[in-house]
């Protein structure tokens, strides 16, 4: 790849695919929706506030503009359910989780969940993510000076260990290799769309795409039984013994409006669900940060200064403290949004845009494409981290940006995530140089999460600064 470090700011254009001409037909489509879904989308996708079509997917509608996306996701949310398209695609594993339940059951779980994303109870989380930081610079500074490392791997193992620690804070009992080894298999196969499931084929068809996942989750399930048996015996012997992670809030999570608790699959499932909302999706939005910043000289300086300035200090200033780091982040997750698109079902019809909704349309938003609308940002390919500082950031149209989502359904670890983020990027951008291995071509693929195809091979340096330390 051309070394665009010299180049000003505003033009480090990181790469893209470029929007199509025009639509592609039924069977490309299917094709390309299936190998890089962000391949599909065409120049007036990035210009109109609204486009409206009949698809193989049947009518869809894909908006961009802030005010019917609050209307959407927020105003009439009750409208709008999700699809079942994405309740076959995320699993068996999520089933009973706060991602995929619906209606009642997802009102209920969401007011016993939401204490535990509290910005508190979030806050308390700082320490155990500042040791897994740590942890990962001490296991990279015993590789050799100049080793290539694959990031995307390395930083999904980092957010992994973040989530074991703040889940099961007490460790997880058994061989946390081989459990790893288990979830990356759920997790590998869990994602990819089936045919089946594209042609809306009955539930009860086996896809094959999902056999192996099945055993993987098995294998998870019986594992995690057997954590939340010894936690439940712990805490009956008294509260105080067992460790505030988000284990014992699961299990002692409460409805303020029946009194009733999470049932032993729910928490199970939730667990599941934080792990596989929680950890590829941070683990993406670091990568994607290390890559952009590997194109910038500018803000790999400002970022290191930033670190060595703010990890010299407690760790309950990092969250206010590590501003840079974070608008970084922002912007990375402008660029490459982790989750690229969400969507739901019209329950009944309504107006978007000045257009007719009709019951049952899917309608869409695409983080990849409004994050790059036309019509919506200044130099939208262009990395500039300047957008996000204090002063610009207020001026973004809360309907624009939407990385964690929006409305009642917005991410319940949104702010849990950027922490996390922030943390671990401050740790690797004080202690490391990394850049993009020789001429290698960095492409961004949408398989559940966006992600670098491929992985992201990076050349590991110490920085300087840090070997004097
Ligand atoms: C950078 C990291 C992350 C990104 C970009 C992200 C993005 C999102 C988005 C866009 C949604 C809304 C989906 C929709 O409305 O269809 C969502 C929902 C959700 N996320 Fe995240 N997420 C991240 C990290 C996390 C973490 C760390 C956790 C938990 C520990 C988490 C748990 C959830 C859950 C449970 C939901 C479902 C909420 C509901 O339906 O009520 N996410 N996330």
């Amino acid at each position: 790849m051309t070394d665009l470090s010299f180049e000003p700011q505003r033009r480090l254009r990181p790469p893209a695919p470029a929007p199509l001409d025009a639509p592609l037909g039924p069977l490309a489509t299917m094709r390309v929706l299936r190998k890089n879904p962000i391949e599909t989308w065409t120049k007036a996708h990035f210009e109109l506030p609204i486009l409206m079509g009949p698809t193989i997917l049947g009518a869809i509608a894909v908006v961009n503009e802030p005010a019917a996306i609050r209307r959407f996701l927020v105003d009439n949310a009750a409208n709008y359910r999700k699809d079942a398209l994405q309740r076959r695609v995320l699993g068996e594993g999520l089933r009973k989780g706060l991602l995929v339940v619906d209606g009642d059951d997802w009102r209920a779980q969401r007011r016993m969940l939401a204490p535990l994303f509290t910005p508190k109870t979030v806050a308390s989380f700082a320490r155990a993510i500042n040791a897994a930081g740590e942890d990962l610079v001490a296991r990279w500074l015993r590789l050799r000076e100049g080793r290539l490392i694959d990031v995307q791997p390395e930083m999904a193992r980092a957010t992994l260990d973040v989530l074991g620690r703040t889940i099961f804070s007490d460790g997880l009992g058994r061989d946390p290799n081989e459990l790893t080894a288990a979830l990356t298999r759920y997790f590998l196969t869990v994602g990819r769309l089936d045919p089946f499931d594209l042609l809306d084929f009955p539930e009860w068809l086996p896809r094959l795409t999902k056999l192996n996942s099945r055993a993987a989750l098995e294998f998870f399930s019986e594992a995690v039984d057997g954590i939340i048996a010894r936690r439940k015996r712990l805490l009956v012997k008294g509260k105080e013994r067992a460790p505030r992670d988000l284990l014992t809030l699961l299990l002692e999570a409460q409805d303020p409006q029946t009194g009733a608790g999470l049932s032993d699959a729910e928490v199970q499932s939730n667990i599941v669900t934080f792990i596989g909302a929680g950890h590829e999706t941070t683990a993406n939005a670091l990568t994607w940060s290390l890559f952009l910043l590997s194109m910038s000289e500018e803000w790999r300086e400002r970022l290191a200064a930033e670190a060595d300035a703010v990890l010299a200090g407690p760790v309950e200033d990092y969250a206010d403290r590590l501003i840079e780091t974070k608008a970084v982040i922002e912007e990375a997750m402008r660029l490459y949004p982790p989750v690229a698109s969400m969507s739901r079902q019209a329950v009944g019809p309504d107006d978007l845009c000045g257009k007719r909704i009709r019951k049952n349309t899917l309608v869409m938003v695409s983080q990849w494409v409004l994050h790059r609308h036309r019509l919506l940002w200044d130099e939208p390919d262009s990395f500039d981290p300047r957008r996000f500082l204090p002063g610009a950031r207020e001026k973004i149209d809360r309907f624009a940006y939407l990385p964690f989502g929006a409305g009642p359904r917005i991410c319940i670890g949104a702010s849990f995530a950027l922490l996390e983020a922030t943390i671990i990027l401050a740790h690797l951008m004080r202690s490391f140089r990394l850049d993009l291995k020789r001429n290698y071509v960095v492409k961004p693929v949408q398989h559940i999460t966006l992600r670098p195809e491929g992985g992201l091979p990076m050349i590991l340096r110490r920085r300087r600064q840090r070997e004097a330390l």
